[in-house]
């Protein structure tokens, strides 16, 4: 059998009796870095181009970020000329630190360093892998000549610095492949980097524990990073960085609870881009933190420049329900949403904390409009429709008409199988409710109050039709002209008129629903005044009626 579970070993998780950063809360963001230029491009079809990489750079520049991972220049001649063009053009502020990574390998190291002549500030990445898989069957060595490829490298890039005292140097030093690497072990290499390089003397280290592969669920990654921190000398003298890939789909999952459990620094990329499944996405980290009204020292408002410069230089679409940049992630298409979202937004008064059903966050904030947050299909229900007419046409429908249009249009949806826009729901009303028979359109009316109610005088079609009728009010009036004139009988069950807002040419909007010989007909009508509007959509009501009973009687000779 091919497809075997057995054949998978279960990831045995570090035996922790002291866990804290289970009750730990996020307070403050942690220090990013992005790692688009360097992790990001290794994992492209079409790695970027040096124009792309500015292109993305600036952005990462522009969004906040202070550190970011330009490349390896020791392993790819681009990344090596986008390194030179970065601090010959001077094109890196002054408060942004540049980082490239470099094998623990003399000769590469000694390149890197290279690349990085005349920056004021960088970060060299140096980093070997430690995990037993990588011991036992690509190196074929032990533990000790691991830490040795480990201790070198850090030698190496220590010596190399002082060669370039003009560069305030930050050095770091990842254990690649740290998820799969036994604990007391990476603490072991990792002690014996930061005895090269002292920290507690007052060089910046960095150490970066990678999850190189996602192997366990987050909840482990945790342990495994509170255990560590817990033992490894100099802490107090280290920046402890995570670096998650999304294996399980839980990338930034493991950075947050990376975090609540000690770590300092995160490293990601936009959108997630990255080997295999993607690195942690940077986008979502800082986003879920904004969420919860912590400032997440980024900023995301532009997401649509974000996702346009990223899909540019990555050639990565983005996908339509990726949190807070999916084109679809404030859209509600199902009723029950949409009636919940249109209610907490007027509900919400300008400077309330925000607390809106089904949307965690403003769309506004992302620079989404909330023309964007409901949109119709077969699944929606009368408040999508009500509030999709009232938003763009300001036409606010009485609750049974909502009812009796959000099926008209939910049949709609269902023939065409797909979206309805707001255009084709308007023009659905219009053609069901608005439009008005040949021969029915009003043109005059004269009502006058006596003692006994009201007498209507009303004149419509042409040539004109004029009735006169009595009744208590004007409605029961015009209806006795109209059963008077075609021997028929009309109820009146359900009937509303309002002003409109502003923005329409009409000032006023009636809806009626009519019982005529036993069948519904259920108009609306929009005119300058109420009266009208009302008259209107009773005779639009009642003329349907007679104009489909018409037409449907054979001819008489
Ligand atoms: O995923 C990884 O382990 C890396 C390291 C080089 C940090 O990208
Ligand atoms: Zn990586």
């Amino acid at each position: 059998m091919a497809f075997d579970h057995s054949k998978y070993i279960p990831f045995q998780p570090v035996r922790k009796t002291d866990r804290r950063w289970p009750d730990q809360v996020i307070e403050k963001a942690p220090t990013w870095c992005a790692v688009d230029l360097r992790d990001g491009n290794q994992a492209l079809v079409k790695p970027m181009t040096v124009a792309q990489k500015q292109r993305l750079f600036d952005l990462l520049v522009k969004v906040g970020f202070k550190e970011i991972e330009i490349g390896f220049p020791a392993a790819s001649q681009p990344d090596f000329d986008f390194c030179r063009k970065l601090i010959e053009e001077d094109r890196i502020p002054d408060d942004v630190r540049i980082q490239v990574l470099t094998q623990a390998r003399p000769e590469l190291i000694e390149r890197t360093y290279q690349a990085l002549e005349g920056a004021k500030r960088a970060i060299v990445h140096v980093y070997n892998s430690t995990s037993t898989v990588q011991r036992q069957q690509v190196f074929g060595m032990d533990r000790e000549g691991v830490k040795q490829i480990a201790v070198n490298g850090a030698k190496v890039v220590k010596d190399l610095a002082t060669r370039y005292p003009e560069t305030d140097w930050t050095f770091q030093y990842s254990p690649e492949s740290f998820t799969g690497t036994e604990l007391d072990y990476a603490a072991e290499v990792v002690d014996a980097v930061t005895e090269v390089w002292r920290p507690d003397l007052g060089q910046k280290v960095i150490i970066n524990l990678p999850a190189t592969v996602e192997m366990a669920t987050p909840n482990v990654f945790a342990d495994q990073i509170e255990w560590i921190c817990d033992k490894i000398q100099r802490r107090e003298h280290l920046s402890v960085s995570v670096h998650t890939h999304n294996d399980r789909g839980c990338g930034v999952a493991a950075a947050e609870l990376a975090v609540m459990a000690g770590a300092d620094r995160v490293e990601g990329t936009l959108m997630g881009n990255g080997e295999r499944t993607g690195n942690m996405d940077l986008v979502t980290m800082a986003m879920n933190l904004y969420s919860q009204g912590i400032d997440p020292q980024v900023d995301m408002s532009n997401m649509a420049e974000i996702t346009d410069v990223v899909e540019a230089c990555t050639e990565i679409s983005t996908h339509p329900r990726h949190p807070y940049a999916g084109e679809l992630v404030f859209t509600a298409f199902s009723g029950s949403h949409q009636d919940a979202i249109r209610k907490c937004l007027a509900y919400r008064n300008d400077g309330d904390k925000w607390n809106v059903a089904y949307l965690p966050i403003d769309p506004r904030d992302l620079g989404r409009r909330y023309e964007e947050v409901v949109r119709i299909n077969s699944q929606s229900g009368k408040g999508g429709v009500a509030h999709v007419l009232e938003r763009d046409y300001k036409i606010s429908l009485p609750r049974w008409l909502q009812i009796e249009f959000s099926q008209c249009v939910q049949r709609e949806a269902e023939t065409n199988g797909g979206e309805i826009d707001s255009h084709t729901i308007h023009r659905l009303f219009e053609d069901r409710y608005l439009a008005v028979a040949d021969g029915w359109r009003l043109s005059t009316y004269d009502l006058h109050r006596d003692e006994e109610g009201v007498n209507a005088t009303i004149k419509f079609g042409k040539p004109a039709v004029e009735l006169k009728g009595h009744g208590l009010g004007a409605v029961e009036a015009v209806v006795a002209s109209l059963q008077d004139r075609y021997g028929i009988s009309v109820a009146v069950e359900a009937y509303d008129e309002f002003a409109l807002g502003e923005g329409t040419t009409a000032n006023a909007m009636a809806c009626i629903r009519t019982v005529v010989n036993g069948e519904v007909h259920s108009s609306a009508a929009l005119a300058e005044d109420t009266t009208s509007a009302t008259l209107q959509a009773l005779l639009s009501a009642v003329g349907n009626h007679v104009v489909a009973t018409a037409e449907a009687e054979p001819a008489t000779a």
